[in-house]
This record gives structure tokens, C-alpha cells and sequence, in this order.
């Protein structure tokens, strides 16, 4: 008998203010033309200036939990990848946890930038496979705006707020790659590159949460190439072929780098879940709420084989493999 991790439910979150490239040319030197063109993005969802990345956490968790038809008392434990937490600490699963009701267990945050969600798929899964918990809710969720230098350009224009998660569930699978569950993840960091994605700021050194601060060529050359790798390793570490997979569910940050990955594996667009043009770069949380938008409008179906990818800040990389 083996053990995996199945996706048992999804849900997300986005708040209700649009930002469009048209609002955005009011308040810098830009235009929808370029925003287009060089990202993919059309509008973004901004949080209201009370709203925190717990707020929407907890949104995005209960529909999962509907989606699933878990109550709090199933949770043991809660897992946020965040770089926008509401506070320096507690950690946001700790809000999350108490405010749902779900029972002491793990909770906490991890950090990995725009490659959050997949490092925090991947602990989950771990857990799980050691035995430690039996169902793991796993969110993205951030407030990227209250980190963005409105008056940089070449950041402001492509960040935004909102949250996913997805219920990490234990189940026996005696049928490989066949049956359900996350079949392999892989995960790398450069801490080499950390200047090339980071704040200006942080607790320990300036004391204030700085912003943003992005050298997007650099980044932009360093995620085509990781992404292909690490798209790469995960075919030949399951020994699949590229047509094997249903769906390429990418980290949302620019639609270049998108096709590109999907060009490499020689995938159609048509297989790849995009929603950069409409939800701009949520970070940690543009997995989950792609993941959860194909879900619920019945593209992604049960039994279909994902290949889920992101790269961010640090740098960090990563996949998952998953039959949902
Ligand atoms: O999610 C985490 C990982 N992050 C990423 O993956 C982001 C990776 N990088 C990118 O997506 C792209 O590099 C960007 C979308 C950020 C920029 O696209 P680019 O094609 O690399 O443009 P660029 O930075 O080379 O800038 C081209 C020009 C520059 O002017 P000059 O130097 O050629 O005169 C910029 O000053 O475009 C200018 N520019 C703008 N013009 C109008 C930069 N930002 C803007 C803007 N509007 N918002």
C-alpha cells in the first residue's frame, strides 16, 4: 500500500476593485499597449486598504473546504505561502486556523516568493507521506499592492492581490502514476540571485517592509531557463512525455515566459491555464486561483495529469506533478 497526497477540493479568492491598464496609465508613465504586449496583462484585482492577506486566505480556504465537503474539525493542518504576511508575526495559517476553527495541528508560513505555492504543496505532500497529518490546507495568498512602489513603472504595473488554496488530502494509491495524487515535486533555489528579485527594505535591516524592487530582463531570461529545466526533470523523473500531460497550470507572472514553456514542451495553448491577462502577477497565489478557475468552470477534470510550475524572487524554481 503507498500513500499519496490528493487534491480533495479547491477555492479562491479575489477582491472586488479592478485595476486596469487604463487606470494605470493615470498614474504612471505607461500604456495598455506596452503593459500588453511586454506581460500579457490586462487588469488586476487590487485588496481594499483594510483587507489583509489573512482576509483573503480565509476566504479562499473556505470555498476549498466546501469544494470538499470538510468542516474545520477535518483540517489538521494549515500551511500559507505568503511574502505579504498581515503581520511580521504570527504567521497568516495561525489567523487562518483560529478564525476557521480548525483544531491545534501544524500551521505556518512559508516563504518562496511567486514559487510559494509549489514549495508549500510539497511540504504538505512530505507530510503527509510521512505519516504527520492527514489533510492539509494549502494556501497562496498575497497583498502584493501594499509592497509595490506606485511610482515605479516597471513593478507597478504588474503585481496584484488575491488568494487560492487547495485541500492536500492522504489516500492510498496502488495504481503509480495512473491514480490520483501529487506524483513528484522538485524544488531549487540561487541564493546567489537574490538581488535580482527583493524589497528595499525588511525588518532587520531598514525596519520598514520596503518594496519592490525587480531587475525584470535578468529575471525574465533566468525564468524561461529554469522553467524549462525543472519542466524537464519532472517528465523524466515520472518517465512521461510532454503529450501526456492535460494541463500546464504555470505561475502567472508574464505571458512570454508562459508560451515559452509551453513551446518547449511542445504544448498547445489551449492546454495551458492562463489567467495573467485578467488577475496580473498574484505571486504566491497565481497557481492556486488558476488552478481553481479551470477547476470550476470544467476544464480540469478528475483523473487529468497537471504539470504545475513557478519561478520567483531568491531566485527560487520549482514543479509539481499531480493527477487531480
Ligand atoms: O513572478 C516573479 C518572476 N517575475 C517575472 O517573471 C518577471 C520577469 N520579467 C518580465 O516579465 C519582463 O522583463 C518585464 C515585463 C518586467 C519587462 O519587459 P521587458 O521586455 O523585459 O522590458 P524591459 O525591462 O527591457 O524594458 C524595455 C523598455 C525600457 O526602456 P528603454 O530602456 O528600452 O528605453 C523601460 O524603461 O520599456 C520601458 N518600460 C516601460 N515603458 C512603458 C519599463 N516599464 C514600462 C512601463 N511602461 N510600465
Amino acid at each position: 500500500m503507498s500513500i499519496t497526497s490528493i487534491i480533495a477540493g479547491t477555492g479562491s479568492y479575489l477582491p472586488d476593485n479592478i485595476m486596469t491598464n487604463a487606470d494605470l496609465e493615470k498614474i504612471v508613465d505607461t500604456t495598455d499597449e506596452w503593459i500588453t504586449q511586454r506581460s500579457g496583462i490586462k487588469q488586476r484585482h487590487i485588496a481594499a486598504d483594510d483587507q489583509t492577506t489573512g482576509d483573503m486566505a480565509i476566504k479562499a480556504a473556505r470555498k476549498a473546504m466546501e469544494a470538499a465537503s470538510l468542516n474545520p474539525d477535518d483540517i489538521d493542518g494549515v500551511i500559507v505561502a505568503t511574502t505579504t504576511p498581515d503581520r511580521t508575526f504570527p504567521a497568516v495559517a495561525v489567523k487562518v486556523q483560529g478564525d476557521l476553527g480548525i483544531p491545534p495541528g501544524l500551521a505556518f508560513d512559508v516563504q518562496a516568493v511567486c514559487s510559494g505555492f509549489v514549495y508549500a504543496l510539497s511540504v504538505a505532500d512530505n507530510f503527509i507521506k510521512a505519516g504527520q497529518a492527514k489533510r492539509i490546507l494549502v494556501i497562496g495568498a498575497e497583498k502584493m499592492s501594499s509592497i509595490v512602489d506606485w511610482t515605479d513603472r516597471t513593478t507597478c504595473v504588474l503585481f496584484a492581490d488575491g488568494a487560492g488554496a487547495v485541500i492536500v488530502e492522504a489516500k492510498e494509491n496502488n495504481d503509480g502514476l495512473e491514480g490520483q495524487g501529487i506524483h513528484s515535486t522538485h524544488l531549487y533555489a540561487n541564493g546567489k540571485q537574490r538581488d535580482m528579485l527583493q524589497t528595499s527594505g525588511g525588518v532587520s535591516t531598514t525596519g520598514d517592509k520596503g518594496v519592490i524592487e525587480m531587475q525584470g530582463r535578468d529575471v525574465f531570461k533566468y525564468a524561461v531557463s529554469y522553467m524549462a529545466d525543472v519542466v524537464k526533470e519532472t517528465l523524466e523523473h515520472n518517465n512521461i512525455t510532454a503529450d501526456q500531460i492535460d494541463w500546464l497550470v504555470p505561475h502567472q507572472a508574464n505571458i512570454r515566459i508562459i508560451s515559452g514553456t509551453a513551446d518547449k514542451l511542445g504544448m498547445s495553448m489551449d492546454k495551458v491555464v492562463v489567467t495573467v491577462d485578467r488577475h496580473g502577477n498574484t505571486s504566491a497565489a497565481s497557481i492556486p486561483l488558476a488552478l481553481d478557475e479551470a477547476v470550476r468552470d470544467g476544464r480540469i477534470k478528475r483523473g487529468q495529469l497537471l504539470l504545475i510550475e513557478a519561478m520567483g524572487g531568491g531566485l527560487t524554481w520549482g514543479s509539481a506533478l499531480v493527477r487531480y
